[in-house]
């Protein structure tokens, strides 16, 4: 995939990943940002009390549309989850699919310790809520009901791979 960083409002090195930025390159104030968190399905039913806790362990941070966020077999220290914008997912099958608000990612290297098992591009402007490695445990910890929805979320990814490796090898669309 060939991205394309505008230079215009990076808030990041443009060689580096969206994941090194600063902590706070946009942070919103803080009243801001539970509006924010309480547009995210993750975290529906969260009290305010509870949102403020998910916004004291997370920063929100704007990114131009060509940045690629995460770069696969690049190690991976956050976890993100999308605010507003798209992202495309190339993973080593291949790409097409693509991510939403609402949607996370950067989950697998925080649980396994791995490498990024995909590239991810801001298709549009993005706004990201991110969690780093060391807030992220703390945070499941802290909201377990997280772990049920993100488990909840691998499962059908794993089941739509499933479907399109055995479409690629039977020659099917897909879809
Ligand atoms: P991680 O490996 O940390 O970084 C890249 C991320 O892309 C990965 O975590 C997942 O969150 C996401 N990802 C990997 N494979 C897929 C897929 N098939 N569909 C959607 N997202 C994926």
């Amino acid at each position: 995939m060939e991205l394309d960083p505008r230079t215009d409002r990076l808030p990041f090195n443009e060689s580096d990943e969206a994941e090194q930025a600063p902590a706070g390159a946009t942070e919103p104030s803080g009243d801001a940002r539970i509006r924010h968190l309480q547009r995210v399905p993750l975290f529906s039913g969260f009290n305010e009390k509870e949102l403020r806790r998910v916004a004291e362990l997370a920063r929100i941070v704007d990114v131009p549309a060509g940045t690629a966020v995460t770069q696969i077999g690049e190690p991976g220290n956050s976890f993100f989850i999308i605010i507003d914008g798209t992202v495309a997912v190339r993973t080593p099958v291949g790409g097409g699919s693509q991510l939403q608000p609402g949607d996370f990612f950067g989950e697998m290297s925080l649980l396994d310790g791995e490498p990024r098992s995909a590239t991810i591009a801001a298709v549009t402007d993005l706004r990201l809520l991110i969690v780093d490695r060391s807030h992220f445990w703390r945070l499941l910890d802290e909201a377990p009901d997280l772990i049920k929805r993100i488990l909840t979320i691998l499962s059908r990814r794993v089941r739509h791979l499933e479907q399109t490796i055995n479409a690629m090898l039977h020659g099917a669309n897909p879809t």
